[in-house]
């Protein structure tokens, strides 16, 4: 790919997702674009981004993000963050808070939604519980998976047996056995398409938890810092923001009191 062609596609990228791609990753960026591209009988990277920006409407800028980005995710990924959700639900469930919202931001796939529905349902056993998850990407494709709720056998691995029982069903289709989320679960999850690079974002608070998870490292500090804000404004005092392991907010943080590796509060 020509450098005019890069700074094109990077420019775009940035334009439409936040997504920051550093100078001198033509080779990567090529590499990513060219099975897509493949897959659209094209060779010519150029006649790609036209293509790109006449086919917007149809959706290839999601298609052309999700092969620069990773929907890479699993159920109950970095276990201790769900440690977390489930230690503060309880103890908020046992004050006598009756409505919980917590929010999944970058939630491909939707293992990270349905693992936050789980731990939360558990924890609101015996409880009168108003429970609610926003779920919410960028990717069509991603929420189009994450919305059918169906895994194979490898995927649910991470569940343990007994909430597997109670949680997921079994399907039965051409690829064998597979394993779909049951509609008692699937109903406390709210799926959206959302930008999170595109502040004010259209959501309301006030909100328990935020999830904001192995996103943050596709964007620069600009784009990082209005959704920090964004996230703090949309949390109640005392609530939740949880990074993945590998990002740190520093210098970023503002208002918020880091309480652990990845772990921030609102104060109160
Ligand atoms: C690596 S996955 C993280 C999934 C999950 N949060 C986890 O930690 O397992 C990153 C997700 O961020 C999404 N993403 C990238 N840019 C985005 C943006 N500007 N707004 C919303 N989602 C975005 C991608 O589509 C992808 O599904």
């Amino acid at each position: 790919m020509d450098q005019r062609t890069f700074e094109k596609f990077r420019t775009l990228i940035y334009q439409r997702s936040g997504i920051a791609l550093n100078e001198g990753k033509e080779t990567l960026v090529a590499a990513r674009l060219g099975k897509r591209m493949r897959l659209l009988g094209l060779s010519d990277y150029r006649v790609y981004y036209q293509y790109v920006l006449d086919h917007e409407d149809q959706g290839e800028v999601s298609l052309l993000l999700d092969a620069i980005s990773t929907n890479f995710t699993s159920f109950f990924r970095e276990p201790d963050h769900f440690d977390l959700l489930r230690e503060q639900a309880q103890q908020w469930v046992a004050a006598g808070q009756q409505r919980l919202r917590v929010w999944s931001a970058a939630c491909a796939t939707g293992e990270e939604p349905y693992t936050m529905a789980i731990v939360l349902q558990e924890v609101c056993q015996g409880y009168e519980c108003d429970l609610k998850i926003l779920a919410t990407d960028i990717s069509v494709r991603a929420l189009e998976r994450a919305y059918a709720g169906v895994y194979d056998l490898e995927r649910i691995e991470p569940i343990a047996p007994e909430l597997r029982r109670r949680y997921l069903e079994e399907v039965r289709g051409e690829d064998g056995v597979l394993y779909r989320v049951r509609d008692e679960l699937r109903s406390l999850v709210v799926f959206k398409r959302l930008n999170l690079s595109k502040p004010p974002l259209p959501l309301r608070g006030p909100l328990d938890i935020i999830f904001c998870r192995n996103v943050m490292i596709y964007f620069d500090n600009t784009v990082r810092q209005q959704l920090i804000n964004e996230a703090y404004r949309l949390l109640k005092p005392g609530g939740y923001l949880v990074v993945g392991h590998s990002e740190s907010l520093k210098g970023i943080a503002g208002s918020f009191r880091m309480v652990g590796p990845s772990v921030y509060v609102k104060e109160s």
